[in-house]
């Protein structure tokens, strides 16, 4: 059998909210390959349940980093430096738009809202990575979570689609301009999974439906399957891939 064995090896993993978390599907598969996890949470609202998380994992530590404030990035880094000699791996894995920006019609998004969903969704993934890449100084591989709204039109999904559609075209940017200090960034486009922020989403039920009826595989994907992926994606198994988007979505993508 082979294994992958990430003994001695660090993990930021940002996003966590609880355990339908996709961030947590993914921490876990790292944690059980033996590495170290670092997570980051959005606040107080939170953190009950990310340190009951955490201490599924002994020695994991946690940091509050809420990505729409510079204050709250740079604290957290001091913080994370100070603790942490060395990252080889970053999961991001945040998403927020204004609950009345994920129904109705996209051509009704304001200002404020469009530029909310792009601050935290899209460029967050700039900031953390910015902060992140002075941390692997061997190199690293960096993960996100985009969605097929991306690259189609899906109702409801409306601004989120934008800003997804720009965190892809960041992780190809990123991979062209990281790939010299082996760094190695991609991303996860996952079908639709039951989570606190999914269900933010106005007809997500649906969307689900829709997605076992349709596709391929006749099912929904599973969060075991994007924290698999994950570890695939950041580990040398995935050595000679960057800037790709993979789908985790039973095959949804693939029909008209
Ligand atoms: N669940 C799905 O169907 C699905 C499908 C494709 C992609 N995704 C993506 O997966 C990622 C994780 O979402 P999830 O579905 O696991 O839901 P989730 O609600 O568990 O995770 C979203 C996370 O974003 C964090 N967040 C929001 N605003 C933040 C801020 N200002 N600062 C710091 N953190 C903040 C939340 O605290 C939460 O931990 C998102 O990027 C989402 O768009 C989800």
């Amino acid at each position: 059998m082979y294994t992958i064995d990430l003994s001695g090896k660090c993990a930021l993993v940002t996003g966590v909210a609880n355990k339908r978390s996709l961030a947590w599907g993914i921490a876990r598969e790292l944690a059980d390959a033996g590495a170290s996890l670092i997570l980051t949470y959005q606040g107080e609202r939170v953190r009950d349940y990310v340190e009951e998380l955490a201490a599924e994992v002994p020695g994991t530590r946690l940091y509050e980093c809420d990505v729409s404030r510079d204050d709250s990035l740079d604290a957290a880094f001091e913080n994370i430096r100070k603790d942490t000699p060395r990252l080889d791996y970053f999961v991001h894995a945040i998403a927020f738009a204004q609950r009345e920006d994920l129904g109705g019609k996209f051509f009704d998004t304001s200002r404020e809202g469009f530029h909310v969903a792009l601050d935290i969704s899209s460029f967050s993934l700039l900031a953390l990575t910015r902060r992140v890449v002075p941390m692997m100084p061997d190199g690293g591989s960096i993960v996100s979570l985009s969605y097929i709204a991306a690259q189609r039109a899906v109702p409801s999904y409306n601004v989120m689609g934008t800003a997804k559609a720009a965190l892809e075209q960041m992780t190809r940017q990123l991979a062209m301009e990281l790939g010299p200090q082996n760094v190695r960034v991609n991303c996860i486009s996952a079908g639709p999974v039951s989570t606190l922020s999914a269900r933010g989403v106005s007809g997500f039920t649906g969307m689900l439906g829709a997605h076992r009826e349709r596709a391929p595989l006749q099912r929904n994907i599973t969060h075991k399957e994007v924290g698999t992926t994950g570890l695939f994606l950041l580990s040398d198994l995935a050595s000679g891939i960057t800037g790709e988007v993979i789908f985790v979505d039973a095959g949804y993508h693939v029909l008209l």
